[in-house]
């Protein structure tokens, strides 16, 4: 008896693209295009070193923090970033990345993470408003990716995002209890709205006109909005935010358009960003650096929990 003759590729791709339109959930198991794999592992490692760096900027004022109260919840933070590390890396993992090849890549620069955690956090008051601005725009991006089309990111992506929804409450309240206290509170807030404002609408990425990449992803269900559609919706969100609290946001250009039922708002400096993404950025070196001493410093507990599990795997055979 022979096997079954394995289908062609047109009809496994006919198959791939059903599934698709229909809104339902490709599975690690399932036929995929390899440019649908390679484009997904590229985006989930991207999005799993953001994660991991982005403990930095934050990380640094854990041991500042002015109360008992505030250092609880920045840890409880990081440590969920950390979290969010965990999931996205395996997530890549379930379409055939390997970990230590990921980690090998970012800290040799090979692959990115986000241009935002390259901007350094001068005061607590930044803390607050990376809560509020940073991972707000991250809630912009990452609810529509609930709905993508790979299964393992689209439920990573469920739960992170009810994180991320406490990350971006306690900014906004760290910031409101800053805004009724001093008047140096308030400056402090408003100099960290000031410096975070357009590097916070440059993470939603370059303008469409320059995006090459977002119609094959829109079409294969990894991307569901525009940049720029998702830029239009963070600030729509944000600026009555930005007016309960008492700041004024750095944009002159910013003011509510009746006809089109959003605000306009002003260009974001795209050579800033295209900067900052090539390794330019204010901190990228020393994030880079700070993530490949903790790799190194971290070499005696892989190395531990390879031999462990050699030795329990050595015991168990017959
Ligand atoms: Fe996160
Ligand atoms: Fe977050």
């Amino acid at each position: 008896m022979t096997a079954p003759a394995a289908p062609a590729e047109a009809e496994l791709n006919a198959r791939f693209e059903a599934v698709v339109a229909a809104q339902e959930r490709i599975e690690p198991r399932d036929w995929m295009p390899e440019g649908y794999r390679r484009t997904l592992i590229r985006q989930i490692a991207q999005h799993a070193h953001s994660e991991i760096i982005g403990m930095q900027p934050e990380g640094n004022w854990i041991s500042r923090a002015p109360s008992l109260r505030r250092k609880a919840i920045l840890l409880a933070k990081v440590q969920d970033e950390a979290g969010h590390g965990l999931y996205l890396y395996s997530a890549a993992e379930t379409l055939g990345a390997d970990r230590a090849d990921l980690t090998r890549r970012l800290i040799s620069g090979a692959q990115k993470y986000s241009s935002i955690f390259n901007y350094p956090t001068l005061s607590y008051a930044d803390v607050g408003t990376i809560g509020w601005l940073v991972d707000g725009a991250a809630i912009c991006n990452q609810v529509p990716l609930c709905r993508g089309s790979y299964g393992p990111y689209s439920r990573a992506m469920i739960r992170i995002c009810k994180e991320e929804s406490f990350h971006q409450r306690q900014g906004y309240e760290l910031l409101m209890t800053m805004m009724r206290g001093t008047d140096a509170q308030r400056a402090m807030v408003q100099d960290s709205v000031n410096r975070f404002w357009w590097p916070s609408l440059m993470m939603f990425g370059p303008p469409d006109t320059d995006s090459p990449n977002t119609a094959q992803s829109m079409a294969w269900g990894i991307k569901r909005h525009t940049n720029d559609e998702l830029r239009q919706r963070f600030v729509d969100m944000t600026v009555p935010q930005a007016e309960a609290l008492g700041v004024t946001l750095p944009d002159p250009d910013l003011a509510w358009n009746p006809e089109r039922g959003s605000y306009d708002f002003g260009e974001p400096d795209w050579a800033e960003l295209r900067a900052v993404i090539s390794g330019n950025g204010p901190c990228n070196a020393q994030r880079l650096a700070h993530r490949r001493r903790a790799h190194e410093d971290g070499a005696w507990v892989r190395e531990a929990a390879a031999a462990f599990a050699a030795r329990a795997a050595g015991e168990e055979a017959p």
